[in-house]
């Protein structure tokens, strides 16, 4: 029995590796409380996303509300293609065009940060490389065969596949995809390259937490109150229900 005990316990972390066998995801480690990200990535949004991509669950006046902005910082900044803050954040593209054009209608991203999550939106950002063999001349490791163009391009520059030759399972060597690296690695300095990296991983960062906050905008107020509520349980709670254990225990004694 403890064998069979044993046996089973230490089965399960293959378990979970074998259903887990899906791409690796880096981590986006976001901040949806941190407003100036939200809004770097909200103008990143607005300048590269909306032309295809509605966020017809959310209105303009609530996002300028929950970051502190004035109505007039709101219509310079944001509102392009809208009237009033108080219309839901949709798109001129009628989606039988961009049917034709792309072969999918771009899906509206209100729910996105939560139907695929943080880590998925921000690896997909950086996950697009050159494949001559797309029509759009990019293709993206974490989504196959994508028909989203790679719309950053200009801030992140163009990626390249790195192979290395692997030996499979029957023996035989292959070529398997290992990583990718910006074309013009090798007319920029070191320090040139990471700075290039890192700043465009800060863009895909924000991106991904305007798309989280944009999913769910209450939880801004929900984890602020979540805090109160703790605070009144450690504070007040706490000692109270002490002092009454005490009192009680004290006639038994
Ligand atoms: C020129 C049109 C176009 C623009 C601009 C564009 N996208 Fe897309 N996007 C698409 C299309 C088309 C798809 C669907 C891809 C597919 O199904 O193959 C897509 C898919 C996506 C998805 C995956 C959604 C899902 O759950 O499957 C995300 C996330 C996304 N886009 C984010 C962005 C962000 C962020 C920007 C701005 C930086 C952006 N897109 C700009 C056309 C566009």
């Amino acid at each position: 029995m403890k064998k069979l005990v044993l046996t089973l316990i230490l089965c399960i972390p293959n378990l979970v590796f074998a259903s887990s066998g899906g791409p690796v995801l880096q981590k986006a480690n976001t901040n949806v409380h941190d407003t100036a990200a939200v809004l770097d990535g909200a103008k990143l949004y607005f300048n590269y996303c909306i032309g295809c991509h509605s966020l017809q669950y959310a209105r303009y006046q609530r996002f300028g509300e929950d970051m502190g902005l004035t109505t007039e910082q709101l219509k310079e900044n944001f509102m392009f293609g809208a009237e009033k803050p108080g219309e839901l954040i949709t798109i001129g593209m009628p989606a039988d065009d961009s049917k034709a054009w792309f072969g999918v209608t771009p899906p509206d991203l209100s729910v996105t940060g939560r139907s695929r999550g943080p880590d998925w939106i921000y690896t997909y950002l950086l996950s697009f490389y050159l494949d001559d063999a797309k029509a759009s001349g990019v293709n993206n490791t974490l989504f196959k065969d994508v028909a989203m163009p790679h719309v950053l391009w200009d801030l992140q520059g163009w990626q390249k596949p790195v192979y290395k030759t692997v030996k499979g399972e029957d023996g035989h060597e292959h070529q398997a995809l290992v990583g990718l690296e910006l074309v013009d690695k090798d007319k920029m300095s070191e320090a040139e390259y990471k700075k290039k990296v890192e700043d465009y991983e800060l863009s895909a960062r924000n991106l991904t937490t305007f798309l989280e906050y944009m999913a769910e905008p209450a939880k801004l107020k929900r984890e602020r109150l979540g805090i109160w509520v703790l605070a009144f349980l450690i504070f007040i709670m706490l000692p109270v229900t002490y002092l009454l254990k005490k009192e009680y225990w004290r006639d038994v004694h």
